[in-house]
């Protein structure tokens, strides 16, 4: 019997569970959330598509009762405020550190064997101040950015070369931020063929600097951030643990002089399996690279330092 619970009922958290429960990632997905009624309808209406798109998750809602998030394999924590136009997620931190500290005290009592997944912004920040205040063991708690950043880059890159999106190999480390974030163009490839074959070097500048305000251009023209994309992201990160596929997939993950860095969570290659970040997959960075990372890395641990204390 697997389970995974999410936490924040909303627009990323209930994509999530819908994914992942279209996709079988686990038996049971609990949503969890303070409005009244929020996660028990958007459950039922979920498991009123069961019988059409052929899914046989088990989907259930509820309004603040962690009982029922009871031995979760997987914690996935979306609740929080998203940002509005013109804000940037570093800009949550004093709403939301409060929230995700709380959530965190709450599932651990009932699933002190868990995953963590934080998505809740800002994230890189965020999955920091949950290995500060539980105390788990580092490989326990996973950010999720990278996944998504990734397969924005990953969009812009297809529609530029006009491909089938599935034949495009490219990720992104760094900070989950428009301006930290750094989309890895030296490893992005068409077949394992790298791009710069197809692209000229002002086509794969644009498409970087599109990927990297991707989650803001959505902002301005949905009114809040996005959450189709995210919460498949979310989704691929939980089934790449619940299934224990080893697979490799950016997340922010707490460094111990991995890439140069110490005391942050950043975006960083990691492989991900039953035990959560079980590898921090190293890669040697180019000079350029190397001065990116760093900056992203003082600007995650400026937003650190405005961390209630
Ligand atoms: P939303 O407003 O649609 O949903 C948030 C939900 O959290 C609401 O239903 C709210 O009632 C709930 N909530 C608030 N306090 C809670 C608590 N103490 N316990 C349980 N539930 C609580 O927001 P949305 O769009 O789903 O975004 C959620 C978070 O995810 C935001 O912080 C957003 O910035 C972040 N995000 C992160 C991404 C990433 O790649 N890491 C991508 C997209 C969004
Ligand atoms: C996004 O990237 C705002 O983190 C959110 O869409």
């Amino acid at each position: 019997m697997s389970k995974v619970t999410v936490v924040g009922a909303g627009n990323v958290g209930a994509t999530a569970a819908n994914v992942m429960a279209l996709r079988g990632v686990a038996d049971e997905v609990v949503m969890i959330d303070i409005k009244e009624g929020v996660s028990e309808g958007k459950a039922m209406d979920m498991m009123q598509t069961a019988n059409m798109l052929d899914m046989n998750t088990c989907i259930k809602g509820v309004t603040n009762d962690y009982s029922a998030t009871a031995n979760s394999d997987v914690v996935v924590i979306t609740s929080g405020i998203p940002r509005k136009p013109g804000m940037t997620r570093e800009e949550l931190i004093g709403v939301n550190a409060g929230i995700v500290k709380q959530v965190t005290e709450s599932v651990l009592k009932h699933s002190p064997n868990a995953v963590i997944v934080c998505v809740s912004n800002p994230m890189d920040t965020m999955t920091y101040l949950i290995h500060k205040i539980s105390g788990l063991p580092k490989n326990r708690i996973i950010g999720m950015g990278g996944a998504l950043d990734s397969s924005r880059f990953k969009y812009y890159l297809s529609q530029a070369l006009k491909a089938n999106p599935n034949e495009v190999e490219g990720f992104v480390i760094g900070g989950h931020g428009d301006t930290t974030m750094i989309p890895m163009k030296r490893f992005a490839t068409l077949r394992g063929i790298p791009v710069e074959k197809f692209l000229d070097k002002e086509t794969i500048d644009k498409i970087v600097a599109d990927t990297m305000v991707g989650g803001a251009t959505l902002t301005k023209l949905l009114g809040t951030s996005a959450w189709y994309a995210p919460g498949a992201a979310a989704a691929e990160v939980v089934e790449a643990v619940i299934h224990d596929e080893k697979a490799i997939i950016p997340c922010s993950a707490l460094l111990d002089g991995e890439y140069g860095e110490k005391d942050l969570c950043i975006g960083v290659l990691c492989q991900l399996g039953k035990g959560g970040i079980e590898k921090i997959i190293d890669i040697e960075l180019n000079e350029e690279e190397k001065a990116l990372f760093h900056k992203s890395a003082e600007a995650v641990k400026a937003t650190n330092a405005a961390l209630p204390a």
